[in-house]
């Protein structure tokens, strides 16, 4: 878990304010409590005043010192409800509706994240992954030049050779069902851009299909190799290839046979699935079986940071995406 020390490291130097709508969740709870004692970021949590205090007093958590914002009681609650209508009010927003939008914590945190009162959020632990996403996608949007937002899952494979040395990115395990191939090639390039930047790893990216380099011909197939193909012209920087089947990607030997002259194949350490099923499945394949630990899912593409949560997380989990999210934010920041 060297990587995850380092990023550790990385939010305490620089603390951010991260927002935690589900301020009334167990879970998140206690991870506020050991963000604050760590001194991993500044947790903002969302709810009742009264009923986070209880809860945390029966859990014996200390959240003193933690800032607890009730949208319902809040000062700028209704510049908020401004800012919320102003930008979608070209999509039959209404004030009144706006007003009990904004109040939903979920909206209401990435408002904040918005107007700059929060660096990031994390949410996810009671919320389903759209949820979260909904908000994100309406108010946050995508940063300049990035055409869709899109998901990773950082994978730790214990004892294990593949990837570095049992760390690969897989992409997009959770948010687009079926992207087409410009959005294919533009989950790539992110990916790629994530190993870079915040993974500090050499990134090299296979394209995964049911076929490597010909070897099958089909609609499905077609679309992974458009992908590569675009992906390889926008980015003539990155090392991305394919379509190739995940033995091809990952196994030297299969690689020697099936893609010799492949600078990819046979070392790939960002998996980029085909879409979401094979992409959720596949991640899930690996979580169970290999008994990898996925971190994530955590997004990209978003011109701010929010990220998800598994609503079957710990509050360790939580711990980890708020400093996964709280490093997003200082790369964005700068
Ligand atoms: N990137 C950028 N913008 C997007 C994207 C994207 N990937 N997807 C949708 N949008 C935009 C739309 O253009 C729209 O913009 P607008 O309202 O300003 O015009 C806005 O986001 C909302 O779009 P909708 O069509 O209303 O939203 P949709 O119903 O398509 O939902 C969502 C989008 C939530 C991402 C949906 O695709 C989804 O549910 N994805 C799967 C999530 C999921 O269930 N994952 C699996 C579980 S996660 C796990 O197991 C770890």
């Amino acid at each position: 878990m060297e990587l995850m020390n380092k990023l550790f490291e990385a939010a305490k130097a620089n603390k951010q304010r991260i927002v935690l709508p589900e301020g009334e969740e167990q879970r998140t709870i206690i991870a506020t409590e050991e963000i604050k004692n760590q001194g991993l970021a500044y947790p903002v949590l969302i709810g009742n005043q009264e009923k986070i205090m209880s809860m945390a007093k029966e859990l014996n958590v200390d959240l003193s010192g933690v800032e607890i914002i009730d949208p319902n009681s809040y000062e700028k609650i209704d510049e908020y409800v401004k800012a919320f209508y102003e930008i979608r009010k070209n999509k039959g927003m209404t004030m009144e509706k706006a007003e009990k939008i904004v109040r939903d914590p979920l909206y209401f945190g990435t408002m904040m994240v918005k107007l700059d009162d929060a660096d990031g959020m994390v949410s996810g632990a009671i919320h389903t992954t759209g949820d979260l996403l909904r908000p994100g996608l309406q108010i946050i949007k995508t940063t300049p030049g990035v055409s869709v937002v899109s998901s990773f899952f950082i994978m730790m494979v214990p004892d294990s050779p593949y990837g570095e040395n049992g760390m690969l990115l897989f992409a997009d395990c959770a948010v687009n069902p079926n992207p087409t191939y410009e959005q294919l090639a533009a989950i790539a390039i992110a990916t790629a851009d994530t190993a870079k930047n915040l993974c500090k790893i050499e990134p090299r990216v296979a394209m995964l299909s049911f076929s490597t380099m010909g070897s099958a011909d089909h609609e499905l197939v077609e679309k992974v190799r458009k992908a590569t193909e675009l992906a390889k012209e926008l980015r003539p920087d990155l090392m991305i290839d394919g379509e190739m089947q995940l033995d091809a990607a990952i196994v030297g030997k299969v690689a020697a046979q099936k893609a010799p002259n492949s600078q990819v194949a046979g070392r790939a350490n960002v998996l980029v699935f085909p879409d979401l099923q094979s992409g959720n499945i596949g991640y899930k394949l690996v979580q169970r079986f290999a008994g990898a630990e996925a971190i994530g899912p955590m997004c990209q593409g978003f011109a701010k940071p929010i990220n998800d949560l598994s609503r079957g997380c710990s509050s360790e989990d939580i711990v980890n995406v708020v400093v996964l999210t709280a490093v997003q934010a200082q790369a964005q920041n700068k």
